[in-house]
């Protein structure tokens, strides 16, 4: 079950391709490309390949202050206003190589191999760069996207569980937020850190189409796309909290969880119960699968986690921005005021949530 299909962007339309098995393919098509690699690869694909750049997929690589040295690097390699970058690797060389593609004489082309699970359904496409400032996370970045993706889910093989299980929620919460089918045909496929290949091949499918819906009708992030931060204002106060000991995806996993509980703290019910227990019910079964969480979560201390809640760049000076699912099931963005009552409802439902793992 292979696929190709465009995505369309202000700056143009660009490739996707879904292929197990297509990898050897695809470098034997960069025989003469400058190439960005993850160093993971290095033994596995360094000798099949020229003129490539290792760099270690790392946060601190990521940085604004690394960059000079990697754009004086493609100089002296002769990189040009015509050269064709490629990028093979998880979101970090993503980043890298799409910012440094963005600025690097005004705007090099690029193309992308993803090689972990969360680029693989979910960042390769939408277009943005994210480069850390200092102790800022993602402080800037541009929208730039790569011309070609090739994605072989093979290479996903060997991702620790933790990193592959990360994707997968990810890929869930796309889908949840696309709507009913989506979200079926994602539970269909049987999302686990022991999937096939092909099996993971039809959840890449599913989410990138699922998220080609958010970016091509709101490309720079000024309504629909925002959506796809659900579970991110919880999920990254556990990440920063746990000190980045929970990876990103299950930190989302847990967020979802919390802000599911939020509503509830708040008297909510659910109508449509059912899609959001398999939901719930999913993203336990996936969290608590996995080795190390429940100690990492008993360990947090939750003032860490509230006090990240709360600086959010999303808040205004009154009202906490928060992206929840409504009564009738759906995924809103919603402006909630800042006071007492907010305040403890957010504090419970994170505790409740913890204590449900810790148990
Ligand atoms: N630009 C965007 O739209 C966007 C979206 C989401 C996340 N991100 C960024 O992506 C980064 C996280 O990326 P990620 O989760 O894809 O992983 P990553 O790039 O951080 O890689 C995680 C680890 O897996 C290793 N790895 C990569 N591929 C492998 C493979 N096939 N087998 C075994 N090990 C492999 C890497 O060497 C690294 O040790 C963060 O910096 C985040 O901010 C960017
Ligand atoms: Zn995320």
């Amino acid at each position: 079950m292979s696929a190709s299909f465009s995505i369309h962007a202000s700056t143009g339309s660009y490739e996707v391709r879904v292929a197990a098995g297509s990898l050897t393919e695809t470098l034997a098509q960069q025989a003469h490309a400058y190439l960005l690699v993850d160093a993971f690869f290095r033994d596995t694909l360094g000798k099949a390949l020229q003129q490539t750049f290792f760099l270690a997929a790392e946060e601190r690589e990521k940085s604004l202050d690394r960059m000079p040295l990697l754009i004086e690097q493609m100089r002296a390699a002769g990189v040009h206003r015509r050269t064709v970058l490629t990028a093979i690797g998880g979101g970090v060389i993503q980043d890298i190589a799409a910012f440094a593609s963005s600025v690097y004489m005004r705007g090099l082309r690029w193309a992308y191999v993803p090689t972990t699970v969360l680029a693989m359904v979910d960042s390769c496409i939408g277009g943005k760069s994210s480069i850390n400032v200092g102790p800022y996370k993602n402080l800037v970045g541009t929208f730039h996207p790569p011309e070609q993706i090739w994605i072989d889910p093979a290479v996903a093989e060997t991702l620790p569980r933790d990193q592959f299980a990360s994707g997968l929620i990810e890929a869930a919460k796309i889908c949840f937020c696309r709507g009913e089918e989506a979200f079926s045909t994602h539970m269909a496929a049987g999302p686990s850190t022991t999937m096939s290949t092909a099996a993971l091949e039809a959840v890449i499918i599913n989410s990138l189409q699922a998220k080609k819906y958010f970016i091509e009708i709101d490309e720079f992030d000024q309504k629909e796309r925002l959506l796809l931060n659900f579970g991110h204002t919880f999920g990254h106060a556990i990440e920063g909290a746990s000190h980045y000991a929970i990876p990103h995806g299950i930190a989302v996993g847990v967020g979802i969880l919390c802000s599911l509980a939020f509503q509830r703290e708040r008297g909510l019910s659910f109508t449509n119960m059912e899609r959001i227990a398999i939901f719930e019910k999913h993203l336990r079964e996936m969290v608590m699968s996995l080795p190390g969480i429940r100690e990492h979560l008993a360990a947090l201390s939750i003032d860490d986690v509230m006090e990240r809640f709360a600086s959010d760049k999303k808040h205004t000076g009154h009202q906490f921005t928060l992206i929840l699912v409504n009564q009738a099931g759906e995924v809103v963005l919603e402006q909630i005021d800042k006071n007492k009552q907010t305040s403890q409802a957010v504090r419970h439902a994170i505790e409740t949530t913890r204590e449900s793992y810790t148990r």
